[in-house]
């Protein structure tokens, strides 16, 4: 797919088929994550993924949606490491940015794969904790499904590229 096309095509699936994903696709959708840019290049991360087919009650603790829990063959969750990761001089920790960067790298990867995704961030941080056996540090930052789509886009809603990008001054 075009890049240009990959972005517009893009959306938050809510609804998937059970079909399985094929190996060497997930294996592309799983690099595109690891070759994100980090900062400093710390790669203060991890990502876990989730055969969903037998465990729907566990993640559904962690998710209430059906789509979520029952649907697609995967779940993905993209969690950081902030001792591990680039502080700048004040102080300010870009684990998250790092985390959602390469969370982006993957959901991109993956629309191109014709795969849907969509980023979760209304999680039960406990329960991810728990299901997932994250250690201590370990902090869980955003879901995905991943699977093939069972639904269609809706027209996107943006503000306009004037409202949001500023020319040389706020
Ligand atoms: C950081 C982040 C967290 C989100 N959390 C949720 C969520 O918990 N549940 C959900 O259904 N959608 C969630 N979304 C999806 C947004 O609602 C969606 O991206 C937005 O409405 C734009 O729609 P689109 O992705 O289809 O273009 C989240 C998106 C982002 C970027």
């Amino acid at each position: 797919m075009d890049f240009a096309e990959v972005i517009r095509r893009r959306y938050s699936v809510r609804a998937y088929q059970r079909r399985a994903i094929e190996e060497d696709v997930l294996q592309r959708v799983l690099e595109a994550f690891v070759l994100a840019p980090t900062a400093a290049n710390r790669q203060a991360f991890g990502l876990v993924v989730i055969p969903t087919a037998g465990r729907e009650p566990e993640l559904a603790r962690i998710y209430g949606r059906d789509w979520f829990a029952a649907q697609a063959p995967l779940v993905v969750c993209a969690c950081a490491i902030p001792d591990q990761g680039w502080v700048r001089r004040d102080g300010k920790s870009y684990a998250d940015v790092d985390v959602a960067i390469a969370m982006d790298h993957l959901i991109l990867a993956a629309t191109n794969e014709g795969l849907g995704t969509c980023w979760i961030g209304a999680f039960d941080p406990a329960a991810a904790r728990e299901v997932l056996g994250l250690p201590e540090g370990v902090e869980p930052i955003a879901f995905s499904p991943l699977g093939y789509p069972a639904d269609m886009p809706k027209p996107k809603r943006r503000k306009r590229l004037e409202q949001l990008v500023h020319q040389e001054r706020w």
